[in-house]
């Protein structure tokens, strides 16, 4: 059954970029256990608009796992204490009475502070439109069927494609590296034989676009893999180098 709880809430307010940040610390009182945490900051916004104060400003859309909107870092853990998890899947019932609950924005050079805890990850798109997509005619949908793909490769390809860039491998990492995120979207593609006749521009467009928006590199700490709400395998980074290494082997 669940039960009411209260505890201690920072919140990480940031007017902007530039501007210096703080904590903010309110006592939340009385919190169903079955409210999500998003939910639980609706009820902080509410109680700051009858106050009359400035909401705390958070990023969210689908609040079901999907967009990877929710980039709240939780306790020193990006989207929380919870495993294979976003922020939006995250439920109260995680939390005791009387614990102190801290919430930061995504840090990294490459993801910037809009306000507060909503972070701007243009950099991801800016990766994905360097190379992240297929060009070639792939026929209609019997042509797609006639192509022969062994489970095994479908399965992978799959799993890699659930990443949903939300950034908790980059702010994960001590480095604020990408690989997991540019991993996986090159993996999905490369496993497939549609994704084929690209891979090599792909993979050299994507780390090339990676390094020049900031991103640090990747030295095999493995916090990507641990805190990734889908549960990415750092096999994807692997696969990326055997990509890379080979497309540049080539030239
Ligand atoms: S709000 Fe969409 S994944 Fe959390």
């Amino acid at each position: 059954m669940d039960t009411n709880i209260s505890f201690t809430l920072k919140v990480w307010r940031q007017n902007g970029p530039q501007a210096k940040g703080h904590f903010d610390t309110f006592e939340m009182k009385d919190i169903p256990g079955d409210t999500s945490f998003l939910e639980m900051l609706d009820i902080l916004n509410e109680q700051l608009i009858e106050a009359g104060k400035e909401p705390f400003v958070f990023d969210h859309d689908c609040r079901e796992g999907i967009c990877g909107m929710c980039s709240l870092y939780i306790n020193g853990h990006p989207h929380g204490p919870a495993q294979g998890a976003t922020t939006c899947q995250l439920y109260m019932r995680r939390f005791h009475d009387g614990d102190v609950i801290t919430v930061e924005p995504w840090r990294s050079a490459a993801f910037p502070v809009i306000k507060d805890c909503m972070v701007d990850r243009s950099a991801f798109d800016k990766i994905i439109a360097a190379g992240g997509y297929t060009s070639v005619r792939t026929g209609q949908a019997q042509d797609a069927n006639a192509i022969l793909i062994s489970k095994e490769a479908a399965d992978e390809a799959m799993d890699c494609a659930t990443c949903i860039g939300c950034g908790a491998c980059v702010a994960a990492c001590k480095n604020g590296s990408a690989m997991l995120f540019v991993s996986s979207k090159v993996s999905q593609l490369a496993l497939l034989p549609q994704g084929r006749p690209e891979a090599a521009r792909r993979a050299k467009a994507m780390v090339a676009k990676m390094e020049e928006l900031g991103f640090g590199n990747c030295t095999n700490t493995r916090a990507c893999e641990a805190e990734c709400p889908k549960n990415e395998s750092i096999a994807n980074i692997a696969r990326l180098n055997r990509e890379f290494i080979k497309a540049k082997l080539a030239d």
